[in-house]
């Protein structure tokens, strides 16, 4: 039976909005820019689109740092413009996620101006200020994930921030900013929107007593500061699924609505986030595809653990890029990127796409003029930039690939006169077409949609695994290597290929696989 919940048989799709669309030509999408794609967005086949935060910001990390949570920065448009953008999803069938940041807000959020204004205010605890240590310096050894210490003298006390000092950390503890931050969400659920992808939802609530972290015995000297000790302390608390089964009852109090956590923990932690009796997540974010290594057996391993890990009734979910990871064509290259949406779009549980992986967009190198992103600029060199992962998207041949009219907030991909929408929808072999191909399958076959994953092996190069329900057995071959390979398969025939030819054909006993070669093959009755 194919699966009736939206969240489940559907896809989503990340839309960046600063790359997107442009409509006003100032260099920067907006949302009437994306009310514009909307269309290619319903023709593509996903069901919901996420739109990284819109709201009023200073931009210090580019909205992730939020002044206003029930406001549109006027960079992205207005209310009307949002309220119009809703319409329009969900007049297409679509429905739209939001992404909610309640671990921090922006230092320029009325909040924290008050906060900072004495130590008696009555917001004062909607953050968490601590005396200096013994010596004067910072009270713990907590860093930040943009580099340095997490704490910020200012006064006598010190605030934290896991991320920039502009980005304060909230208070989780108190009720007050608890019920704010669930107000945040009612605004949002009363506009009609369907769900939220809660920002660092691991990160929200750090240990009463604040307690040093241990140093880190596998960290590189030479790599990002902040791995340089384990977040025991302030990520992943206990306290957390309490606050996170809150958020989700606010959700449910409003009917069928989703909520996601972006989480980045091994599998066994991570499946505590779908909470007791399911009441938590409903799609704790699933990043182990962007972490392992690509080769056949650390895939069919991170299948089996995954399945493994997941509580009774969880429903499992798959992301394959997001703005803040390198472009998968990057890291795995363009022809094997074709096997990764195989692989993305064939196995049990939501898909989540980032805008331009299905162009095969990559990632640009950004030169040191041109950076940021806060995270390459305050650690330049180590790789902790992603810039090059958020430019626009390419839509079409010309100059400045239809994204804009004005100078592109970041450069264009060199590629983009051949690597763009317009283009890849006129080639039947495209990186496009075979999305297009993929996505239609996964939309139109429930065992490829809803059905159980089977029998999950890897023979060296080639990732197998079968896809089934009562009605139908799929089996998906997926050679990971440039040499072609040999694989023993049952009777069928090919119901799609990577290579975007052979659909049709039959097999008997053996399929051979060209290099990096996908294939989708429907077992005989
Ligand atoms: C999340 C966002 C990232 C942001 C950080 C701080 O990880 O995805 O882009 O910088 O939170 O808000």
């Amino acid at each position: 039976m194919q699966s009736t919940v939206w969240w489940q048989y559907g896809i989503l799709y990340e839309v960046y909005p600063r790359s997107f669309q442009d409509s006003n030509g100032d260099g920067i999408g907006d949302l009437q820019g994306i009310l514009q794609r909307l269309d290619y967005l319903a023709g593509l086949g996903i069901k919901a689109v996420w739109i990284a935060p819109f709201y009023p910001s200073p931009m210090a990390d580019f909205g992730y740092d939020i002044a206003d949570y029930c406001n549109i920065d006027r960079i992205f448009g207005t209310l009307a413009d949002f309220d119009q953008l809703l319409q329009a999803i969900h007049k297409r069938g679509l429905k739209l996620i939001l992404d909610f940041v309640p671990n921090h807000t922006s230092d320029q959020h009325p909040w924290f101006l008050e906060s900072r204004s004495s130590p008696d205010n009555p917001k004062r605890d909607w953050y968490l200020w601590r005396d200096p240590s013994g010596g004067g310096g910072p009270p713990n050894n907590w860093l930040s994930n943009f580099g340095g210490s997490a704490w910020t003298k200012d006064g006598d006390q010190y605030y934290y921030h896991g991320f920039l000092k502009q980005q304060p950390d909230v208070n989780w503890r108190n009720a007050d900013l608890r019920e704010a931050m669930f107000n945040v969400l009612r605004f949002w659920l009363d506009r009609g929107v369907d769900g939220f992808r809660v920002d660092v939802m691991w990160m929200l609530i750090k240990d009463d007593q604040f307690r040093d972290n241990p140093i880190n015995p596998a960290s590189n000297p030479n790599g990002p500061a902040s791995q340089r000790l384990l977040a025991l302390y302030n990520t992943n608390r206990p306290e957390v699924h309490e606050i996170v089964a809150a958020m989700r009852a606010i959700l449910d109090s409003y009917g069928d609505r989703l909520l996601i956590g972006e989480i980045y923990l091994p599998f066994d932690q991570l499946a505590a986030y779908y909470g007791q009796d399911l009441k938590g997540a409903q799609l704790p974010f699933n990043f182990h595809l962007i972490a392992c290594a690509w080769s056949a057996d650390a895939i069919a391993q991170v299948i089996k653990e995954y399945e493994a890990a997941l509580p009774v009734g969880a429903w499992p979910n798959w992301v394959m890029g997001n703005h803040d990871q390198p472009r998968i064509a990057t890291r795995i290259g363009r022809a094997q990127a074709r096997v990764a949406a195989m692989l993305l779009l064939t196995l049990r549980g939501t898909p989540t796409m980032y805008y331009g992986d299905e162009i095969g967009m990559t990632d640009v190198p950004i030169p040191a003029g041109e950076v940021q992103d806060p995270a390459e600029k305050n650690e330049p060199g180590l790789g902790m930039g992603r810039d090059p992962e958020r430019t626009p998207m390419q839509w079409d041949s010309s100059k400045l690939a239809g994204f804009t009219d004005g100078t592109p907030w970041l450069r264009l991909s060199a590629d983009h006169a051949m690597v763009n929408v317009a283009t890849l929808s006129g080639e039947t072999d495209s990186m496009l077409s075979l999305y297009r191909t993929l996505i239609g399958l996964r939309n139109s076959n429930a065992a490829l949609n809803s059905g159980d994953v089977e029998v999950v092996t890897s023979n060296g190069h080639v990732l197998r695994y079968e896809r089934a329900d009562e009605a139908q057995r799929f089996a998906i071959l997926l050679n990971l290597s440039e040499s072609k390979e040999e694989a023993p398969i049952a009777a069928g025939y090919i119901l799609a290929s990577t290579h975007m030819d052979r659909s049709g054909d039959a097999v008997e006993t053996t399929l051979s696989l060209r290099p990096f070669e996908g294939v989708i093959v429907k077992r005989a009755e």
